[in-house]
């Protein structure tokens, strides 16, 4: 027997310095589309996602709620309503969880480190310059905005320590070319940015330790110091896998790696983009095939962000609307590649206009009909006609048509081309009044063939989205 193809896709991981909101969830939900389309496909998918839980940031939050930073996180990845019940109720079909405080990711981050030291890529320094916490990042002073943050606009702190840096500088060309041939990073507008604001202006070492607080990975030839989060935190696509630990197979890193996908917000392209693939030359590990940044859902036209703290919560949306109707919501409304407004409003005329309306009513009357008319079964006597032509070349095309857009992140239109059958098929009903041809029993052979045209766009239709709405698409399928 053939093996079947693997796949590999991640999401980022989040941080659980607060409740997750409805961007993550975005993130979350959209790479759980592509994995579950890629299993439907025949795809041995791995796909994972977790909690990016050192850093500054926890720690002082940690400290403000009097708590530990590991009591901290715990309680916000599997407290109740935290992260892990959030990906349940939104029924993500995540094959691993990482958090970054796992004893093995912590032994194979120190190994890792130790590793890029001795080859020479890490070295000791000084470091003096701009921080800002929220984001975790260095800046220098030509890259502040109004003397601010550049990423979220907040204020930065100077600082200065004694630190480890990372060669990034020796990465520069490669990274360049990297980003320049072939599509390693999508939507292909962003590769301009990351080349001009960050490779074009000259690439800095970038300081990898930090010895101002201590809930990191420590640095074991060196006390005192902890690893930068975002190196401890890249790496954990490769230590889920297995790699320099012993709590998954190495088999799976052999099998997975290098990765599909990894999904992305554009805020942290530039880490994933430049950073990451320079870390992993310097590892001597084959580079992911892609980065896709995806765009922000704004509230109120600026980022939904937990530092901001203008966030919707998807549990209440999950438990109020449906999981599935949310999970519509956000592959319909929002194209991956750009930003879009969250809007409560928008939520519910979708849900209305489309699930209940166009696919809600389109299966009542249908399943109604072969009921009434023929007790459940349309009998195999069929008598087809002209006006049929134009529904059935669509329910034909359809499935090409949606591949090929999923098999290029076109989640939006992918889902659109779906719902564009499910009202041709409305109007079709519409077009051949099956309720008159049933008091004809000389066309009792037209209805059978309207109403089987009907059964059979729904079932396409339904096997399509399932990947969006699993088990909206599992009852239609079922009744
Ligand atoms: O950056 N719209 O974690 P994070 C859309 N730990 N997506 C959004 C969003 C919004 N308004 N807000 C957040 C981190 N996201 C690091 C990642 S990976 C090795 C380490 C999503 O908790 C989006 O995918 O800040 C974004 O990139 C991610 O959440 C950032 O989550």
């Amino acid at each position: 027997m053939e093996a079947k193809k693997k796949f590999y896709i991640t999401t980022p991981i989040y941080y659980p310095s607060a409740k997750l909101h409805i961007g993550h969830a975005y993130c979350t939900v959209a790479t759980d589309v592509i994995a579950r389309y890629k299993r439907m496909q025949g795809y041995d998918v791995m796909f994972l996602t977790g909690t990016d839980e050192h850093g500054q940031k926890i720690e002082e939050k940690a400290k403000a709620a009097g708590v530990t930073p590991q009591q901290f996180v715990d309680n916000i990845v599997l407290g109740k309503g935290g992260v892990k019940d959030l990906w349940k109720l939104m029924n993500i079909s995540n094959d691993r969880f990482i958090r970054t405080t796992d004893d093995y990711h912590v032994a194979a981050i120190q190994k890792i480190f130790k590793k890029m030291y001795e080859n020479g890529d890490i070295y000791k320094g000084k470091y003096t310059g701009k921080y800002c916490t929220p984001c975790e990042s260095f800046w220098t002073e030509s890259q502040l905005v109004d003397g601010k943050c550049p990423d979220c606009g907040g204020e930065v702190k100077d600082a200065e320590e004694e630190a480890y840096f990372f060669r990034l500088s020796k990465y520069a060309e490669p990274v360049r070319k990297l980003l320049l041939e072939g599509n390693f990073l999508e939507p292909a507008s962003r590769v301009n940015e990351m080349v001009k604001n960050f490779i074009d202006p000259g690439l800095e070492d970038l300081c990898v330790s930090r010895t101002s607080f201590t809930w990191g990975v420590p640095v074991d030839f060196d006390p005192g110091h902890v690893v930068y989060v975002w190196v401890d935190a890249l790496f954990n696509y490769c230590t889920a896998l297995g790699f320099m630990n012993d709590k998954y197979p190495d088999a799976d890193f052999e099998e997975f790696w290098p990765a599909d996908v990894h999904m992305v917000g554009k805020e942290i392209v530039r880490f994933h983009s430049i950073i990451w693939p320079a870390m992993l030359m310097s590892m001597n590990m084959p580079l992911p095939k892609k980065i896709f940044g995806h765009g922000w859902l704004l509230l109120g036209g600026g980022k939904m962000s937990k530092s901001k703290g203008n966030v919707v919560d998807p549990y209440i949306l999950s438990e109020r609307f449906g999981v599935d109707a949310l999970r519509f919501y956000l592959m319909r409304e929002f194209p991956l590649g750009s930003d879009g407004n969250f809007s409560n409003e928008l939520l519910i005329s979708r849900i209305n206009s489309e699930l209940a309306n166009d696919l809600g009513n389109l299966l009542s009357r249908s399943v109604a009909m072969v009921e009434k008319y023929f007790g459940g079964t349309i009998p195999e006597n069929r008598q087809p006609a002209a006006m049929d032509d134009e529904l059935i070349g669509m329910v034909k095309g359809l499935r090409d048509k949606y591949e090929q857009l999923m098999d290029n992140f076109g989640t939006q239109d992918a889902l659109s081309e779906v719902f564009r059958v499910i009202s041709r098929a409305n109007k079709y009903i519409d077009e051949t009044m099956p309720w008159a041809l049933a008091k004809d029993e000389t066309k009792k052979d037209r209805l059978s063939e309207v109403l089987y045209n009907l059964v059979e766009s729904i079932t396409v239709g339904a096997n399509l989205l399932t990947p969006y709405m699993p088990e909206t698409s599992e009852r239609i399928l079922a009744q």
